[in-house]
């Protein structure tokens, strides 16, 4: 039982003295912006992806002195990037090669719950199995896929693996645009490079690394010529990124779950809580080199933990102002009608001393997830709002699994306001103490979670299941 042991030393190493962490000097920046390798298609067939990913671990050198081995999917940080059409065949086959069982977790897509990676169907560790979905028409979007297993989804997240999953429409409105993708992740290196055990501050507040990478690469040079779509990831652990992209016109044309009915000019920086996405497309206003960063955001930290700082992510060199004419509307949400059911979440935070990581657990109406309890039903295509209310001090945000929702109101102190933009998300970020209601509908049977996706407190227990009938 070998992984038994790596789990158990991994979540007591709280007793031990805290790791040395490598200092930030210590790896290089400034590179250009790595491209993510792609996942290739081994199959000719028009309208078919299909491909091969192994789970693996690697050893990957970051400096001369410095080597780290990391679990990533087929060799690559961040694993290699899948880019399907709307109504593709997709035909993922996953061999297993790290020392426990795992799955992949497609988040975000609206395929079967057989085929989504559930904790509940892991590929123990040297087997494979074959995913088979087809992707719906109207799911063109920004996506991703990494492990979901029980209780190991933190962990080897953490040692790396997770990578992008692009669906494009054939009627695409801002096809003509050049494109980026800008997956953030961070890692977090003990001072000999090993990735580094979570301390129990990173289980209270979900793990931040001190290096924040951008498609693997620390603090990268991001070249833009003229106008741009970018796609960016935050699949961070527990980060919270907050964008800030100065000397740009900076426009939000998609989330989650794709395009907006219309683009929307941003003005304040772009806030992505853990594993949300965002489509924006920048125009350079004036040519330079500007820092692209996370600027502080409080999200109510436990512990003795300092104010969030801004923070550099990168350096952005501007070469010529430019300009764009965005389309006025590039995209028609399904109208979902009038709900007929209502669920109320209710997020808490306790202390457990017998809680060995961070003292804490984290629950869902009272409850730490169980693999074995089905906690709520729905009625297949029936339309329900959720209220999700976030009774603790600081931000969580929720995921739900096998549908795209979109927001009813925000409430805080009593006060309620409709969404700032109507839009199509999976994942959704809960100030602490405020109430969200959302409109949503799932269209296919099965088992789907639901989840804090600060993957620590998920661990910990915030996570629900859903059966659809
Ligand atoms: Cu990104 Cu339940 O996951
Ligand atoms: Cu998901
Ligand atoms: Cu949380």
């Amino acid at each position: 039982h070998e992984h038994m042991n790596m789990n158990m030393n991994m979540n007591m190493s709280n007793n031990k003295t805290p790791q040395k962490l490598l200092a930030t000097s210590a790896l290089p920046q400034g590179q250009d912006l790595p491209e993510l390798v792609r996942l290739k298609n081994t199959s000719d067939k028009q309208g078919t992806f299909e491909a091969n990913l192994e789970a693996k671990p690697v050893k990957i050198k970051l400096t001369p002195e410095l080597t780290t081995e990391f679990w990533a999917y087929n060799g690559n940080i961040p694993g290699p990037a899948i880019e399907a059409f709307e109504g593709d065949k997709v035909k993922i086959t996953v061999k297993n090669s790290i020392p426990q069982a795992t799955t992949v977790h497609w988040h975000g897509l609206l395929i079967p719950s057989n085929q989504d990676g559930n904790p509940q169907d892991e590929i123990p560790a040297g087997s494979s199995r074959t995913y088979e979905f087809t992707i719906p028409e109207g799911n063109a979007g920004t996506y991703w896929y990494h492990p979901h297993g029980h209780e190991t989804v933190a962990e080897q997240v953490a040692r790396g693996l997770a990578g992008i999953f692009i669906v494009r429409s054939k009627k695409d409105p801002l096809a003509s645009l050049p494109e980026q993708n800008w997956f953030f992740s961070d890692l977090k290196l003990t001072d000999k490079g090993e990735i580094a055990d979570n301390s129990m501050v990173d289980w209270m507040n979900g793990r931040e690394g001190q290096f924040v990478l951008i498609n693997g690469a620390y603090r990268p040079k991001i070249t833009v010529k003229s106008a741009t779509r970018v796609r960016i990831w935050n699949a961070c652990s527990g980060r919270y990124l907050n964008l800030s992209i100065p000397n740009c016109d900076v426009y939000l044309v998609g989330t989650d779950g794709g395009l907006m009915p219309k683009p929307i000019q941003l003005n304040s920086p772009l806030l992505l809580s853990p594993a949300e996405r965002a489509e924006l497309v920048i125009v350079p206003k004036q040519s330079g080199t500007v820092y692209l960063q996370s600027i502080g955001y409080d999200r109510g930290k436990m512990g003795n933990v300092p104010p969030e700082q801004d923070i550099i992510l990168g350096e952005l060199v501007l070469t010529e102002s430019s300009s764009i004419a965005l389309p006025s509307t590039l995209r028609e949400l399904p109208k979902l009608g009038h709900a007929t059911a209502h669920k109320t979440l209710e997020y808490t935070e306790v202390m457990d001393m017998k809680e060995p990581r961070g003292g804490m657990l984290f629950l869902i109406n009272g409850k730490r997830h169980d693999m074995q309890r089905i906690d709520l039903e729905s009625n297949i295509h029936e339309v329900e709002e959720w209220t999700i209310f976030n009774n603790s001090h600081m931000d969580h945000n929720f995921h739900i699994h096998g549908a795209q929702f979109t927001t009813v109101s925000h409430e805080v102190d009593g006060k309620k306001n409709p969404p700032k933009y109507e839009a199509l998300k999976d994942t959704i970020n809960l100030r602490p103490y405020e109430k969200i209601t959302i409109k949503i509908q799932q269209n296919m049977p099965g088992l789907r979670m639901y989840h804090c996706h600060i993957i620590e407190h998920e661990t910990l227990g915030m996570m629900g299941q859903l059966m659809v009938k």
